[in-house]
């Protein structure tokens, strides 16, 4: 715990990410690399295959430290200029493999975000990480780090209720009825830039919750997001407390278990409602995507924000293709069809019908 306040300390106020860290034989790598996940920091001992192997399984590593002592030869945080003609560079590379528009007012966001990438690669310059997502690294694995470190992840429980109103009162009434009356049992539905898994898991309890005997259908909910870093967290479905203050008490007992995660109470949600989600990475600007079937209802909220029009309107003629007749699709509080050609029929506000 002294070791946790250390840490929090220094990740409050924003203190060069340099220490030295002395960890007992029992479990060193884990050890440096929670400190890495959890604070952010830099570590001198880690290498970045060890860091990537291990960040895959943080969340069951507890805090082994002996002790950090502060390395004084960097004391002071490495501040790397974004030269205007690099902005540039990085604007055009992130719009063609995410669809993100960064406008230049987004010029110092883009370099606080990526100086983490700089620094773990030990690069002293955006050029030369230019050069490294685009040349020197074949494997592609940067270049998913870099838009890791990109997207905006910002997501919760029961996000827009409404949403959730019109399911239940509205759309699933009239969903299950149809399927019952042709005799069918499935029900498909894609969350898209699902993010870090409560939006997915919001839709699996309003399913379980309203279908009685939830067994008998045959229900799959696809979620996708173009980041790796939030699928990983997604797929463990577990939270802390204050991430449930959204869902009714009466779900929590129903859905969630209590689970000892560094020593201290976390919640996963169970099971039964765990396996309706099956989690991908999936770029929403991919000119075609995979699926076989169609879905009776998509989610893609609050990301088409980062979308310019085009691409909006090339993503909602997909969600049009891929989504069955009648099926719906909801947009996010900020968003709208207007502008993009679409087929849609407008029901309300955000939520549209084939
Ligand atoms: C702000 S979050 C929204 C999460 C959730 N839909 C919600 O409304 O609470 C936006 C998500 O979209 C994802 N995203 C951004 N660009 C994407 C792309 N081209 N393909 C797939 N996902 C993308 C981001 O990684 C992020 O997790």
């Amino acid at each position: 715990m002294f070791y946790t306040n250390i840490a929090e300390e220094y990740k409050n106020s924003q203190c060069p990410a340099s220490f030295i860290i002395k960890i007992s034989d029992t479990d060193r790598k884990n050890s440096e690399t929670r400190i890495c996940v959890d604070f952010g920091f830099y570590c001198e001992y880690l290498n970045e295959q060890t860091r990537i192997d291990l960040l895959n399984k943080s969340t069951e590593i507890g805090i082994l430290l002996d002790y950090i002592i502060e390395n004084p030869q960097r004391k002071q945080p490495m501040d790397i200029d974004i030269k205007d003609k690099e902005f540039y560079l990085f604007q055009r590379l992130i719009y063609n493999e995410s669809g993100i528009s960064l406008t230049s007012a987004k010029k110092e966001l883009l370099k606080s975000r990526l100086m983490k990438r700089l620094r773990e690669r030990s690069l002293t310059s955006f050029k030369e990480y230019y050069q490294y997502v685009t040349e020197v690294d074949t494997t592609g694995e940067e270049l998913i780090s870099m838009l890791d470190c990109i997207s905006t992840n910002l997501t919760e429980f029961f996000r827009e209720p409404a949403h959730f109103e019109f399911l239940s009162k509205k759309v699933l009434p009239v969903l299950l009825a149809t399927k019952k009356g042709h005799h069918e049992k499935k029900i498909r539905v894609w969350c898209a830039g699902c993010s870090t898994g409560e939006e997915p898991y919001t839709i699996s309890m309003i399913l379980a919750e309203f279908m009685e005997r939830i067994g008998e259908w045959d229900v799959k909910i696809l979620a996708t997001d173009l980041s790796t870093r939030v699928l990983k967290k997604a797929v463990q479905g577990i939270y802390a407390k204050d991430r449930l203050r959204a869902i009714p008490i009466q779900m929590q007992n129903s859905y969630f278990e209590k689970v000892i995660y560094n020593f201290k109470d976390y919640y996963q949600i169970k099971d039964f409602v765990r396996n309706m989600v099956v989690f991908r990475r999936l770029n929403l600007t991919d000119e075609a995507f995979p699926f076989k079937g169609q879905f009776d209802f998509i989610f893609c909220r609050n990301v088409m924000i980062y979308f310019n029009k085009q691409t909006q309107s090339n993503l909602v003629s997909k969600f049009y293709k891929h989504l069955a007749p009648d099926g719906y699709l909801f947009i996010g509080h900020s968003e709208s069809l207007t502008g993009t050609d679409s087929k849609f029929r407008y029901i309300q506000p955000t939520i549209y019908q084939k």
